[in-house]
């Protein structure tokens, strides 16, 4: 469900690719921004994820193309948009409680580098995309799965930093690893998710950079919008 047009909604359908590591705040800014907008808000890892529960639940190895294809044809995927989440149902059922582990991070990160499941999820994303303006958080959305997007954004921060907002996050659900841990993972990941040779994780060349290292949420959703009006402005 779309959120309520904010202030400043916008009428012709548009995309917006926020891309970028793990933990540099890209969902909550993406949601922020998406609300603001009034328009549909995307968590592609969240796909990725799905995709990673159900390969581990099946007992498919990471690397199995193979198990992988076969798991991605006899697999209906299907989304609930809501402001705050993208809730996956898995063949009806309902994953999502279940994505935000780190043995899931990790899992995620690995099939992310097999081609046949992202051949597979760039169908789903794109068909997403022609449901009206969309804020897609990912680590490829402005240059592999909307290289045509109208506003790209790379939102970086220092892994440390990085590594301290998962950690808080983790430990408010419950028991989590320590912080050497939740950083030993963030830097392997971003090595797995920027080095993979299908579609890693870059800045697109026309993607407009943010360093969220000491910047909170409402100060990246208001450059965001900022260089948003100003383009609607011109055009
Ligand atoms: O954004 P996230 O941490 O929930 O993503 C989980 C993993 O999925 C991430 O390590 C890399 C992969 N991913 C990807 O390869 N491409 C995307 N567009 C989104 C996520």
């Amino acid at each position: 469900m779309p959120g309520r047009p904010g202030q400043g909604a916008v009428v012709n359908p548009f995309i917006v690719a926020i891309d970028g590591p793990a933990g540099a705040g890209k969902t909550t800014v993406s949601q922020m921004l998406a609300r603001r907008l009034g328009c549909l808000y995307v968590d592609t890892g969240a796909l990725y994820r799905g995709v990673a529960v159900l390969a581990m639940r099946r007992d498919i190895g990471l690397d199995d193309d193979l198990g992988l294809a076969k798991l991605c044809e006899n697999l209906k995927m299907d989304l609930e948009l809501t402001p705050d989440a993208t809730r996956v149902l898995a063949n009806g059922e309902d994953i999502t409680a279940g994505l935000r582990t780190p043995e899931v991070s990790m899992a995620a990160s690995a099939i992310s580098a097999r081609p046949v499941v992202r051949a597979w999820l760039l169908t789903v994303q794109r068909s997403i995309g022609t449901k009206g303006s969309c804020v897609f958080e990912g680590r490829d959305m402005g240059t592999v799965v909307f290289p045509d997007a109208k506003f790209k954004f790379f939102l970086t921060a220092d892994p440390r930093v990085r590594a301290v907002r998962r950690h808080k996050e983790l430990t408010a659900k419950g028991p989590a690893p320590s912080l050497v841990e939740v950083e030993r993972d963030i830097r392997l990941r971003d090595r797995n998710d920027s080095t993979r040779s299908t579609a890693p994780m870059a800045a697109a060349p026309d993607a407009i950079f943010l360093d969220s290292t000491e910047k909170n949420a409402d100060e990246v959703v208001k450059s965001m919008l900022e260089i948003i009006r100003e383009a609607q402005e011109i055009n």
